[in-house]
Parts: structure tokens; sequence; C-alpha cells
């Protein structure tokens, strides 16, 4: 049985990962602020915020409401101690300059505690309404637009000053000062072979969706690409859990948020996931009131169980844990699932940046 990190997906959108009418809450600074603080007092890694700029309507407006990813995690890197901060860039947003930039500020404001997310961009609507990525081209080669900025994020980092000619970029002496305290790392949440090959080559981690065979399998496919490039790179997968104290009592709870399902944004969010054109995301998710995330459901003692099986059949690194009501079932997996877990008791495999 390995270790395994654990995160905390943070609502950084509206009602978080489950499109239910019975599931509804704005995203704020304090609510997020809450949640991470008690994932820091719990010992959790790390807490890990998306970036979105376009939901899928409905009754419930599903991530019609989003804050911005870093500077979620600037303010959230000044009220916390130890937990490691991730944000998300969504790169046809914004030059790498600039990012190589916020990314240093948070880095300093957290005394070394920040990584980022890199978001190659598959839902066109989110860019297309900022007069973005009109051309469908853009997915084909999006993972190859990715490594060069992930390449001048590292030079900027690494060098303070880099002139570079690239398919897509050029920089002419462009100056990032200060230079961060580490070597920031860098994740990416790819499921389709090209965006493994891209972890694998340039990040740290990378986020996989799917059930104990599924993750498994990407895991060691990520491991032997990584080997390739000499390169170590870890897995997380994500998960929701619902949690109760019977396993009844957690079946009742699903019960009831999909009996109350927001049928119209499923079907948005369906419809936005069939503009993926390489079928990455399309294979990987299915329309359902958990957004395509696998679930675990059931008493403490069921939960705890399965995160130490994920633990003993598979040889990934972490997990990324949604939660339907974050506040209160933080406190109780805190409380009464992780006394009960043996992956944590476990020593740690830390993967360097
Ligand atoms: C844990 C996790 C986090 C993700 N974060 C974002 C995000 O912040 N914004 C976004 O548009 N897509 C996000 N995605 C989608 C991925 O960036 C990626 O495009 C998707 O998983 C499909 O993989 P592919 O690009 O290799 O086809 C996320 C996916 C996962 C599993």
């Amino acid at each position: 049985m390995s270790y395994l990190d654990f995160g905390i997906f943070i609502p950084i959108a509206n009602n978080g990962w489950i499109i239910s009418k019975s599931s509804q809450y704005m995203p704020s600074f304090s609510l997020n602020k809450e949640i991470t603080l008690k994932a820091e007092s719990y010992g959790f890694d790390f807490a890990f915020s998306m970036v979105k700029w376009r939901g899928y309507g409905g009754e419930t407006q599903h991530w019609d409401y989003a804050l911005e990813s870093f500077n979620l995690m600037a303010g959230l890197a000044a009220v916390t101690n130890t937990i490691d901060l991730y944000a998300s860039i969504a790169i046809p947003t914004i030059h790498p300059a600039v990012v190589a930039k916020m990314a240093v500020t948070i880095d300093d404001i957290s005394n070394g505690r920040f990584g980022i997310n890199i978001v190659s961009g598959w839902n066109k609507l989110e860019y297309s309404q900022m007069g973005l990525l009109t051309d469908d081209s853009y997915l084909s080669y999006r993972y190859e637009y990715a490594t060069e900025y992930v390449q001048i994020l590292k030079m900027l980092w690494q060098q303070g000053r880099v002139t570079y000619r690239g398919r897509f970029f050029e920089l002419d002496d462009c100056l990032c000062q200060p230079r961060p305290s580490r070597d920031i790392p860098i994740v990416c949440a790819g499921q389709s072979d090209r965006g493994i090959q891209f972890t694998a080559e340039l990040g740290n981690y990378n986020f996989v969706l799917g059930e104990l065979a599924t993750v498994s399998d990407i895991n060691l496919r990520l491991k032997q690409k990584a080997h390739t490039y000499n390169r170590t790179v870890g897995t997380y997968a994500l998960f929701t859990v619902v949690a109760a104290a019977t396993d009844a009592e957690a079946e009742a709870r699903v019960g009831d948020l999909a009996e109350n399902a927001d049928i119209s944004a499923i079907q948005a969010w369906g419809g936005a996931l069939a503009t993926d054109r390489d079928g990455g995301m399309a294979k990987a998710m299915q329309a359902e009131i958990f957004m395509g995330i696998p679930t675990i459901i059931g008493s403490y003692a069921t939960v705890a169980a399965k995160l130490d099986q994920l633990a003993s059949e598979t040889t990934i690194d972490g997990v990324l844990f949604t939660f339907p009501n974050f506040v209160e079932d933080i406190t109780a997996f805190g409380e009464f699932v992780m006394p009960l877990l043996h992956c944590r008791q476990q020593p740690k495999n830390a993967i360097a940046a």
C-alpha cells in the first residue's frame, strides 16, 4: 500500500461538481477560505481551483458564476500556512510572460506553496465569447501550444530574462524578476494520449478521471512515458465522496441529488463536451449529476476502505476530492474517515518539481 496525497478541489464556481437543484450555492472567498483552512487543519496536502469562463445555464445556472483562479489562490496563500495551492490557467487567454510573473507573486505570498494547472482549452464557447479560438483548428494543436507555453514559463523562472523564437511566441529580452523561490510545479489533467504525453514531458502530476482500472492504466502509461523523458511524474485521481454514518444514508443523499437533477444544465454540459474534437474528454465523462466524476458513496468505513483499496491496488500518488456540501462533508471526512485510513500512515513519496 502506498501513501496517498489528498487534495481538495475547492468550489470556485457555483454549485461545485453536482448539477442538482438540491445542491445550490454561490462561490465566494469566505466559503473557499473556510474549506481550505479545514482541509489544511486535517492535513490535506493541496487545494486546487479550476478556471471557468462560462457555465451551462439551466435552472441552477451551473458554473455561470465563477471566481478567477489565480486571484482566489493569492488570497488563500495569504491566510494559509502549510497547504500547497494550485491555480488553473486557460492558456489561450493570457500570455505566458504575464502568467510567469503572476505565479512568482503567489509563490512569494505563499512562501513556496504554489503551482499551476495548465488548461489547454477544450470548451470552445468559453473562448469564442471573447473572440478567441473562433477557428476550430486550435483544438488539434493545443498541446503543441501548451508545450511551448510551459517551456517559456520554465525559462522565464529559471533564467529571469529570455529571448525566444517559437511557432506561437516571440520574446525579446523578456524579463521575469524576481525569480521564484523554487521550481514551480506544473500539473495538467489531460486524458488523451497527447495530453498525457504533455504532462510526461513537462509536468509534475496529472489528474485522471476514471474508476480503479482506468486510473491504474493511465497512471502506468503516464509513468512509462515520463520514463522516456527521464522524468518522474505522479498521478492524482479525482473522486466525489458522498459519505454518511451508514451506507443507506449515503445512498439516500445521492437519491435526493439525482431526483432533483437539473436536466437542461446537464444537457448543455454534454453539448459542450461534444466540441472536444479528439474525444479525450468525451470518452472520459458521462452526462450525469456528478459531471462524470467517479464517486465513492457509503458509510465512513466504506469510504475509508475504498481509498485504502485504491492505495493497495494502484501506484497512483494521490486523490483530489470534491464533496456535495464542502464545509460539512470535509469536516465529517476529517473526523470520521481520515482516522480509519491506512494509506495515510505510509511513508510519503514526494515527487520533486
Ligand atoms: C481534475 C481536473 C481539473 C480540470 N480543470 C480544468 C479547468 O480548470 N478548466 C477547464 O476548462 N478544464 C479543466 N479540466 C479539463 C482538462 O484540462 C482536460 O482538457 C480534459 O481532462 C480532457 O483531456 P484532454 O485535454 O487530454 O482531451 C480538468 C479536468 C480534470 C480531471
